[in-house]
């Protein structure tokens, strides 16, 4: 099953880089083409030459190595390739993809690479607990990395047992394979991240009320399903609502407008936003922080605030904004005029619209129908479930990305 897949293994800097030849070996007994990036620490364990006899090629090694630039370059070193596989990881190379760093070829790789990444992580087990490397590992995890490993056993160092050791070769052939062969490898969306908004938002009015809407969250959570069986990374931003996590998605989870807007900036760079959740336009303009009483002098009036609106302030950024912004408009009539509206105020790239007057139970129901707005036209799509309707928007998404 891995005949003819292209693995870049990159070899950091740790005692565990001797199992990394074996790998390598392994590999290509399966057939695999496997090109190699070393860190200079990785060098200190494993040569060069030894990795180049083994892979059957050249080791890369150096960011500015004129030679290598001009084989392959570091941006098709990190493209073409089914899958990224970084063994050992170290917790120096698991802290610089956690920030982002880019500052040698294997780094510069790691944050160029559009594709899977699977981490075999090797270090020390007091390295391991670390606060710090857990941070990283939960970031790189949100991030859609994945993770082979560590094991639990004896350590290089004399009298160190603990979690910190590098999984086994066979261990990181079987996950390469299972990471290979699962749908969202191969899918339409692979190597793209896709950021939903969903649900409704709960404003506060003191510690006990809220402000909310009956959105049930149903259609954007199965469009953030739906993505990542496609094999996109997700970022699902939900408001409170009562359904289970979509499997593979990252969920942040918030309550208000503006805990929505900022999760939405953080989140970003997106390559597509879908923006589904219903987002209540109006805050409390100062919430109670006790619990407002019954009065003598009558019901309490309550200030609003304007909220941001999410879906056209990233549609107008200058800076990461995604290449497709997509809004939802909920209507009660005048569905396809509304939208024809929204699409220009917005300033987004399409609309999905739909009728909620409560006569079609869509709000809350788990079926839809809808209409799908763009600059080229309308398509009115049949009465479908709330799943239905996410897979053809889903697929509409990467055939126009790609
Ligand atoms: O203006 P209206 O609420 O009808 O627009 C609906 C679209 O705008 C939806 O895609 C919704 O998620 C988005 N929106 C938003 N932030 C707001 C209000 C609406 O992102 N404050």
């Amino acid at each position: 099953m891995l005949k003819d897949r292209r693995i870049l293994l990159v070899i950091g800097g740790g005692i565990a880089a001797y199992k990394s030849l074996d790998l390598i070996r392994r590999l290509r007994e399966r057939g695999a083409h496997v090109r190699c990036a070393v860190t200079k620490a990785g060098q200190e364990f494993v040569t060069p030459l030894s990795i180049g006899a083994l892979c059957g090629g050249r080791a890369f090694t150096d960011l500015f190595d004129v030679q290598s630039e001009f084989d392959v370059g570091h941006i098709r070193l990190a493209r073409d390739t089914d899958i990224v596989v970084v063994a050992p990881a170290t917790a120096d190379l698991v802290a610089k993809m956690a920030g982002g760093h880019a500052d040698d070829l294997a780094s510069t790789v790691l944050l160029a690479t559009d594709k899977p990444v699977l981490l075999a992580p090797a270090m020390n087990p007091r390295m391991w607990d670390n606060r710090a490397t857990q941070r990283n590992v939960e970031q790189l995890k949100a991030d859609g990395r994945h993770f082979v490993g560590p094991n639990t056993g004896e350590m290089a160092e004399a009298n160190e047992a603990g979690i910190g050791r590098m999984a086994e070769p066979l261990e990181i052939v079987a996950a390469i394979e299972g990471l290979l062969a699962s749908p969202a490898a191969a899918g339409p969306l692979a190597g793209r991240h896709v950021l939903i908004t969903s649900g409704p938002t709960h404003e506060p009015i003191d510690p006990v009320r809220y402000i909310a809407n009956r959105s049930s969250g149903k259609q954007g959570h199965a469009i953030a399903s739906a993505a990542a069986r496609a094999g996109a990374r997700v970022t699902l931003i939900s408001g409170p609502v009562h359904l289970p996590d979509p499997a593979g998605v990252h969920v942040v989870k918030v309550e208000t407008a503006r805990e929505m807007m900022q999760a939405v900036e953080k989140a970003l760079p997106a390559d597509v936003g879908i923006f589904a959740a219903a987002v209540a336009d109006w805050g409390i303009d100062a919430p109670g922080a006790q619990k407002m009483k019954k009065g003598r002098s009558g019901p309490p009036q309550l200030s609003l605030t304007e909220n941001p609106d999410i879906l056209a302030t990233v549609a107008a950024r200058k800076s990461a904004r995604p290449r497709l912004v997509i809004g939802f408009a909920a209507e009660t009539e005048n569905v396809i005029e509304h939208a024809r509206a929204k699409l220009q105020r917005k300033g987004c790239d399409w609309i999905v619209a739909n009728d909620v007057s409560p006569q079609t139970g869509v709000m809350g129901g788990d079926r839809n129908s809808v209409h799908l707005v763009t600059g080229a036209g309308i398509e009115s799509w049949p009465q479908q479930s709330k799943d239905a309707v996410a897979r053809a928007l889903v697929a509409k998404i990467a055939a126009a990305l790609s």
